[in-house]
């Protein structure tokens, strides 16, 4: 069954007052309030919608992190019944220091369409060209970069890679180097990085390596509606992180996930820029109105677009 369209609003309404709440926080170099300002905007807005949401991925769990917590029931009727996936604030440093790219972000699918996983890394491969074995996780960076180049028929000189600017993608990031492969670095935001390969318009051709497993299941969501390519292996490092992966029901722990075995069906994606970045711009207050842009998508109808809203603050 396809998520009513009526939804589509009423989530562009959650990131987008998620989104304000944690502007008035940009610059004020303090994460920990800017993160719960939109966390506590999303939670009162999400509540004031008539479904049944369940908080499938999220702000960790009920024992570590008490804020929008999986397994966190919201919504003020009995049905229809969504799993909801969130990040109200991606990019925490991005706005308690007011650099580009903070967002905040909800996907959501049917019930039992999401996946359910802890908060935990994610190694992530993403890409416009959804053939089978053109890019893969398995493969090597050196094969993914050729066979994508064969099949853009472009050189990898003409190529741009995305990734995050961590320690731990030294070695790809010197293989990706020798092949001469244009690299656009990002210092966080990595579902926005993911959705970069989903137009030409911005130049990234793949998007590659470890990142937050939540981000990952929002971008997947999202590159759905694109009709991109997106694989996920999640990575529990700690005995902890694998028992809490258990108790949610996943017995391979090392298992590659396609996009749609993480979201299925229907499902709706927002994404409300704070500060301004690739994506979106961020939220302008302009005397008693703030204008916002947030990403949609809509999987059942084809509604993909950047939403500009004037609103009364
Ligand atoms: P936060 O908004 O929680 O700070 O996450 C930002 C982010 O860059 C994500 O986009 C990314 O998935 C993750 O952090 C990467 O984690 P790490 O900073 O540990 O490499």
């Amino acid at each position: 069954m396809a998520i009513d369209k009526k939804f589509i609003d009423q989530f562009i309404y959650v990131t987008n007052k998620a989104a304000l709440e944690s502007s008035y926080m940009v610059g004020k170099k303090d994460k920990i309030a800017a993160d719960k300002a939109a966390v506590d905007s999303m939670r009162s807005e999400l509540n004031k919608i008539n479904f049944k949401g369940e908080i499938v991925i999220g702000e960790g769990e009920l024992d570590e992190a008490p804020m929008l917590y999986i397994g966190e029931s919201l919504g003020n009727s009995k049905a229809p019944e969504f799993d909801i996936a969130v990040d109200p604030l991606e990019g925490t440093n991005f706005a308690a220091n007011n650099l580009p790219g903070a967002l905040s972000v909800i996907a959501i699918a049917e019930k039992d369409n999401l996946f359910k996983a802890p908060e935990t890394y994610m190694e992530k491969i993403s890409c416009r060209v959804n053939e089978k074995n053109v890019i893969d996780l398995d493969f090597t960076v050196k094969q993914n970069i050729s066979n994508l180049s064969d099949y853009l028929n472009k050189n990898p000189e003409n190529l741009t890679a995305c990734i995050l600017d961590r320690p731990r993608h030294k070695i790809i990031i010197e293989e990706l180097n020798k092949l001469k492969v244009n690299l656009k670095l990002i210092t966080d935001g990595d579902i926005s990085g993911a959705l970069l390969v989903t137009d030409e318009k911005y130049k990234v051709d793949i998007f590659l390596g470890i990142g937050g497993g939540p981000e990952g299941v929002l971008a997947a969501a999202a590159l759905d509606a694109f009709n991109c390519k997106f694989q996920g292996r999640f990575l529990f490092k700690s005995d902890e992180d694998k028992a809490r992966a258990s108790k949610m029901g996943i017995k391979d722990l090392t298992k590659k996930y396609e996009l749609n075995e993480i979201v299925r069906g229907d499902s709706i994606f927002c994404a409300t820029g704070i500060t301004s970045g690739d994506l979106v711009s961020g939220i302008e207050i302009k005397g008693n109105d703030f204008i916002s842009e947030t990403l949609v998508t809509h999987k059942s109808s084809g509604f993909k677009k950047v939403i500009k809203l004037k609103q009364n603050l």
